[in-house]
């Protein structure tokens, strides 16, 4: 109800403007959510944790030219980021603190990740994904996303950050959306730092998880799952799903995995789910799911950031079903949560 009322505000919105001017505004909509990266790479928020700051205080404290932050801050305002006082000074107010590095759901990596260099060159060829269906990185990076992250290590800890912190934006909806207590034994394949895996636990007290990423990703781990206290009750497996998944789970949770592949590579890592599941197990998809209506959905836009940085896509209900049959598992239903995430639940046979 609420996304729809939004979305019908959205187009009152659009109405009251020209389409030219209505267009333009979303042509430059670039130009805010850079700013709001530079916002955080200079620490802003973080600058005005402890109160106000004049100007000169602040820009002392971030590092940048006094007048150039005041312009910054002053186009970032009028989208309702930050807030001056009458007396001048700026302050924090509950837009700008999510931009803290201490904010329990903070988007300073997100802001970072996706306002980088490396990113924004990859949207600036958006043009040749769509011509040719294929990723934008092989010919770019001359590797594959995840295999040029393992080379660039402070991208790709940026990178998990970013999973990590997207993630809590949705995991309390996630875990009231499904009964995860119901499984002893619970197995996160490409959990990356393991927030849902956390908040999952910690909602179950009597179920266990196994936490399977890459080396890389599960080495930093430890702090999701000490906020939630549930690190004893997890243990930490690295490896590769093209190779091989951990065995003994009674569900199998992939969230935002199968998204990041292209049907026959999808396909492969269900296999291996497949083989390393019991024939009880219950495979549980976390996915945006693609709705049938034709109002603003974010998996429509995560959608091309699939196509262009993995030759990947985000699928309606029945491509779900059909992957899920041709590696042998049975697609039971699709429940939706009060995000935009689904849970896909399936099992053997
Ligand atoms: C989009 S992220 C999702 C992370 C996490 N499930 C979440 O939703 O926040 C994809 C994850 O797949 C992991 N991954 C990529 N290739 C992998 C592989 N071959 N084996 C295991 N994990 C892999 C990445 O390291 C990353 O953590």
């Amino acid at each position: 109800m609420v996304e729809w009322i939004r979305h019908y505000l959205y187009r009152l919105n659009q109405r009251l403007t020209p389409a030219p001017a209505a267009v333009m505004e979303m042509i430059v909509a670039t130009w805010t959510s850079q700013a709001i990266t530079v916002a955080a790479q200079l620490g802003v928020a973080d600058a005005l944790a402890k109160g106000p700051l004049p100007i000169e205080e602040l820009a002392a404290r971030v590092r940048a030219d006094a007048d150039a932050l005041r312009r910054l801050l002053r186009a970032l305002i009028s989208k309702g980021i930050f807030r001056q006082r009458r007396d001048g000074r700026y302050e924090l107010n509950s837009l700008a603190n999510t931009l803290r590095s201490d904010a329990r759901v903070s988007l300073t990596s997100a802001a970072r990740f996706y306002g980088s260099q490396e990113q924004r060159e990859r949207w600036t060829l958006l043009v040749d994904s769509i011509r040719t269906g294929r990723s934008v990185v092989p010919a770019l990076r001359g590797k594959e996303s995840f295999d040029y992250f393992a080379d660039h290590p402070e991208l790709g800890e940026l990178f998990d950050q970013t999973m990590t912190s997207v993630s809590k934006l949705t995991d309390a909806s996630v875990v009231a959306g499904y009964d995860f207590g119901a499984f002893p034994t619970i197995v996160d394949v490409g959990g990356g730092q393991g927030p849902l895996l956390a908040a999952i636990l910690a909602a179950a007290p009597s179920s266990r998880g196994v936490l399977y990423d890459l080396p890389r990703v599960v080495v930093n781990a430890t702090s999701p799952l000490q906020q939630h206290n549930v690190a004893e009750r997890v243990r930490t497996v690295e490896g590769s799903f093209f190779d091989s998944v951990p065995a003994g789970g009674d569900a199998y949770i992939l969230k935002n995995i199968i998204h990041d592949w292209p049907d026959h590579k999808a396909v492969q890592i269900l296999r291996k789910v497949h083989a390393a599941a019991g024939p009880r197990a219950t495979l549980l998809l976390i996915e945006l799911v693609i709705p049938e209506h034709d109002r603003d959905f974010p998996g429509k836009w995560v959608d091309l950031e699939m196509l262009l940085n993995l030759g990947a896509r985000e699928r309606v209900a029945a491509e779900y079903r059909n992957l899920l049959s041709q590696a042998g598992f049975h697609m039971i239903r699709v429940v939706h949560t009060a995000s935009p995430l689904s849970v896909i639940e399936a099992r053997v046979g």
